[in-house]
């Protein structure tokens, strides 16, 4: 939908925000931007921080962390300048790292295809929630549910989706991260949860249940840059196994050029190694290489296998529209 823009960057982002992201998903986080976007007050608070830390989704999830009342705008603003040092303070410590397990259900199709066993390395990763394809359950539209897990991954699909009959065989795995989150750490938890939005109740639920699996299997994460630990991580990983090396909405968080050298290197390390392959979960337009499709509706992101457009699919793994 195409948004009034103002030339003001701060406020264009709250309206773009509220419109294009909250509506429909958080009723709260909607009012709240909206609420933001004419507030002349609050928005010369939030220009304080530097531009990326300005971002709508961080301030709002450190207010949250900090016990702001999740309701109407007007008593959230009240909070906000009273609590605003301590907000601006976690803004600057904390990132948005949501990690969201269903995207699993975008993985497993090609996952399944792959010859295996495999090695599975995510650039990243964040708790490492998307490392464990081959240990959650999952129900695309109204099939019978596929694998034994408390966490029961759901996707609706449209068109020839290679629906897999059995799950992966995954030997080694293994995730990088600029900072890792961890989920033995309380507080890495409760901000991995605060990340959700208020009224994603069930979206909540199923972290925690992915959480303890991950507690009760413990998965290698390496605190680095994806580019430069690439291949140090990718040595690992068994000669014998099919190495996948995927990265699902992380390298928007790259420049343009960072991007395409990320995509060269993960390309020259598949070309030099043999039996690699590379998953690509994205915003659309943002893996260089894949093509956004353009009519995707609420399928705002990309699925690559090896450079090469397969699918879109809702952020969240919810959707899976595979191309013909
Ligand atoms: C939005 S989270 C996505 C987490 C996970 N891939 C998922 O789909 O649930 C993006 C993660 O990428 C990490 N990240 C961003 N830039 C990175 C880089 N250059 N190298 C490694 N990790 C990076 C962030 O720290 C964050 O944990």
């Amino acid at each position: 939908m195409q948004v009034q823009q103002t030339g003001d960057v701060t406020r264009d982002w709250y309206t773009r925000f509220a419109v294009n992201e909250a509506r429909g998903q958080s009723a709260i986080y909607e009012a709240w931007a909206t609420g933001v976007a004419g507030d002349d007050e609050v928005l010369d608070l939030i220009r304080e921080l530097p531009r990326p830390k300005q971002q709508p989704n961080l301030v709002f999830a450190c207010s949250r962390l900090l016990g702001a009342p999740e309701g109407e705008y007007a008593p959230w603003r009240e909070w906000l300048l009273a609590n605003w040092p301590a907000v601006a303070d976690a803004a600057l410590q904390r990132a948005t790292q949501t990690n969201e397990p269903r995207r699993c259900a975008l993985l497993l199709p090609l996952l399944a295809a792959i010859e295996g066993p495999i090695a599975l390395l995510e650039v990243g990763a964040s708790a490492g929630l998307c490392l464990y394809p081959d240990r959650y359950a999952y129900r695309y539209d109204d099939d019978p549910v596929l694998g034994e897990s408390d966490v029961l991954l759901e996707c609706a699909t449209t068109g020839p989706v290679p629906l897999p009959d059995r799950l992966p065989e995954i030997v080694w795995r293994a995730g990088l991260d600029l900072n890792p989150l961890r989920v033995d750490d309380a507080d890495d938890m409760r901000w991995l949860e605060t990340l959700v939005w208020p009224e994603q109740v069930e979206r909540r639920e199923r972290i925690r249940r992915a959480i303890e699996l991950a507690r009760r299997e413990p998965v290698r994460l390496v605190a680095g840059d994806g580019r430069e630990r690439l291949r140090e991580v990718a040595a690992d990983a068994p000669d014998d196994a099919t190495l996948v090396v995927f990265h699902a909405g992380t390298i928007v968080y790259l420049g343009r050029d960072e991007r395409a050298a990320f995509a060269d290197d993960v390309c020259s390390l598949a070309a030099e190694r043999g039996r690699t392959h590379w998953i690509s979960i994205e915003g659309q337009g943002v893996t260089p290489g894949v093509q956004p499709d353009g009519t995707g509706g609420s399928s705002t992101f990309a699925l690559a296998l090896d450079g090469d457009l397969v699918a879109l699919a809702g952020p969240h793994g919810q959707s899976l529209d595979w191309l013909a």
